[in-house]
């Protein structure tokens, strides 16, 4: 159960901190990291990473930067002062230079390898479909512009993307065994265990899977939010997506 453990994010999107961090502290047992995006930390800020990073998990900084190089690379230098972040994003859609300073005061950094955060590009939203991407004048399909992208962060020195599950495999084919693949638009099975996403439960998300097969496909971390955290026993949940991703691994 603790490799399946460490590939489990979970997605903390509340309004406050106090919600979050009471979650945190039932579900710290059975999730690698914990992920904080614009929501909580617009809210809360910095101290949300600060209190989260008290119960000895790690962050993903989720705040999807995207912006000139210039305020990117000092926003990311910002992130890397906060205590415990171990993964953060910018959206590749930003480009080749922005993405290029990003991964520059990685390389910078006075904080030593082992504990410097990794960079991720954000490709495509796992919320945007076809015609979503046809609507901002993206010619589609998503999983031809997510390889792309793909190749473009890494091209630029990142650590790798985050992605929907659908395009794991394509990536990891095109990127490398070494590029991170973070994957959120995960949803359990349809209960059964037919081996289907649960479509009920699919949210905002156009382009999802189970646990099983992002694993199968390749990803290193998989992303969970409202699966777990809007479930009425939040800890069962979070144990049976476990079940699932260990279900899969070699
Ligand atoms: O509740 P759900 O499992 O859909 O949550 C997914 C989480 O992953 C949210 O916090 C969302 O901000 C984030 N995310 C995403 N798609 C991306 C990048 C991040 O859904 N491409």
């Amino acid at each position: 159960m603790e490799k399946a453990r460490q590939k489990l994010i979970v997605a903390l999107d509340f309004p406050s901190l106090e919600p979050a961090f009471e979650l945190a502290q039932s579900l710290a047992h059975l999730v690698c990291m914990f992920k904080i995006n614009i929501y909580l930390f617009t809210a809360a800020g910095p101290a949300a990473v600060e209190k989260l990073r008290q119960l000895g998990s790690e962050i993903f900084l989720d705040l999807k930067f995207h912006d000139i190089p210039n305020t990117v690379s000092g926003a990311v230098s910002s992130a890397f002062s906060l205590p415990g972040v171990r993964l953060l994003n910018i959206h590749a859609l930003g480009g080749l230079d922005m993405m290029r300073a990003a991964a520059n005061v990685r390389d910078t950094s006075k904080l030593p390898g082992p504990q410097r955060p990794k960079v991720l590009g954000v490709t495509i939203l796992t919320s945007m479909d076809n015609a979503a991407l046809k609507n901002v004048g993206i010619a589609g399909p998503p999983a031809k512009r997510v390889v792309s992208l793909a190749k473009l962060a890494k091209k630029a020195g990142l650590d790798g993307v985050v992605a929907s599950p659908e395009e794991a495999r394509a990536i990891r084919r095109a990127c490398g065994k070494d590029f991170l693949i973070v994957v959120p638009g995960v949803r359990p099975s349809v209960e059964g265990g037919s081996g289907r996403a649960s479509k009920r439960l699919k949210d905002d998300q156009a382009r999802y899977a189970t646990p099983a097969k992002a694993i199968r496909d390749g990803a290193d971390f998989l992303v969970v939010g409202r699966p777990i955290t809007a479930a009425p026993d939040p800890v069962a949940a979070a144990q049976a997506i476990l079940d699932e991703i260990a279900s899969a691994l070699p």
